[in-house]
């Protein structure tokens, strides 16, 4: 196929916005020919950002599907959690290629059955993880391999901001049903492939601790989750929407017994056992979503396997879903502060 991509975007809310600048940024490769959302003002506001023209707006992904039949060739789902699974059913039924954001869905039973349905329909799916495509990761990656820090030892990844007060409530982020959990099925999904993607083994043992402080919502605001690879490797996860990154850590950081690495973003350290002073290398920055769409746009242009397909967002999944389940009781310990405490 050397046309553009023809591309449904199912959720025409906040995240779709990075989206649909990678689609502007690879129009060679990817073409909006329709918006599916419920929200009338976020259909306007994301078919201004396409350049208006003519993209077709739908505010039931079904009809969408349905009417436009053959005249569309993938779709790219942005919407709240819950609604992940039943329009992946729908998308492969219809045979088209997938492009879901993160998690792949809320629970392992629908998790197993969209790994069923992909398989069974032979649909490309690719699974959101945008932050694969960090260079900071990407170059830990290559070096790991490479033998630089020699056998990898212990890794953490972390995803830490504050998000605003009152961000979440009332929202489907604060509600279990909608959101599947707290932040670690959200935001925290990242450091989890991030992990997963750097240890390179399978996942053999998790636990996780997780805390309340700040939102009123259902799930934690904060995770703190320990993982053990059966290669041997200790990996931590840290993510939070309660406070910023610890100050002096990074995003990234893997120790092996020669040496460690550690970054964020596009700027990776190396300081090998003995040596002082880490040396630092500045890589090109990359707008990781604008690389994931043009990465899938060639997939499905060039049937060639995404980097993380069904199997690998059923696995981050499972870690989250049962790193919630380890932290038993937390809910009872991280009530939730809607006031400011009295300060006397
Ligand atoms: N990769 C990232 O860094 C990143 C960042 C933010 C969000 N996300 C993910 O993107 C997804 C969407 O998050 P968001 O922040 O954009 O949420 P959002 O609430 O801003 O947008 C969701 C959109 O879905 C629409 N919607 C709700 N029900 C619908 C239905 N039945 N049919 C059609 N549209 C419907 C809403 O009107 C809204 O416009 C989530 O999976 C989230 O985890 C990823």
């Amino acid at each position: 196929m050397s046309n553009p991509i023809r591309l449904a975007l199912i959720g025409s809310g906040g995240i779709s916005s990075a989206h649909a600048a990678g689609i502007l940024a690879h129009s060679d490769k990817v073409k909006c020919v329709a918006l599916c959302d419920v929200s009338e003002e976020n259909l306007e506001k994301r078919s201004a950002q396409l350049g208006g023209g003519p993209i077709a707006k739908y505010h039931d992904w079904r009809k969408m599907l349905s009417e436009m039949g053959s005249d569309i060739d993938a779709v790219d789902i942005c919407l709240p959690h819950h609604l992940h699974a039943p329009a992946i059913f729908d998308a492969v039924a219809a045979g088209k290629a997938v492009l879901c954001e993160k998690p792949m869905c809320i629970n392992l039973d629908e998790a197993d059955r969209i790994v069923a349905a992909v398989e069974r329909a032979g649909v490309l799916y690719m699974s959101a993880h945008n932050q694969l495509f960090t260079p900071a990761l990407q170059e830990m990656k290559r070096r790991i391999d490479a033998g630089a820090i020699g056998k990898v030892r212990w890794i953490r990844s972390q995803d830490c901001f504050i998000a605003g007060k009152g961000a979440f409530e009332g929202k489907w982020r604060s509600n279990l049903k909608s959101q599947g959990g707290g932040e670690l099925i959200d935001t925290g999904y990242h450091p989890s492939y991030r992990l997963m993607y750097l240890a390179g083994a399978e996942v053999a043992a998790v636990r996780g601790n997780m805390g309340r402080f700040e939102h009123a919502i259902q799930g934690e605001d904060t995770a703190s989750v320990q993982v053990r690879f059966t290669n041997g490797v200790m990996g931590e996860i840290f993510t939070s929407w309660a406070m910023t990154r610890p100050y002096g850590t990074h995003d990234l950081h893997v120790v092996g017994d020669l040496g460690e690495i550690f970054g964020t973003g596009n700027r990776i350290w190396q300081l090998m056992r003995g040596e002082k002073e880490p040396a630092e290398t500045v890589l090109p920055v990359v707008d990781t979503f604008t690389a994931q769409i043009a990465c899938f746009a060639d997939c499905v242009r060039n049937g060639t396997q995404p980097p993380h397909g069904p199997q690998e967002g059923r696995e981050v999944l499972r870690i989250i879903l049962k790193a919630a389940e380890s932290a038993d009781g937390w809910q009872e310990t991280a009530p939730v502060q809607l006031e400011e405490p009295a300060l006397a």
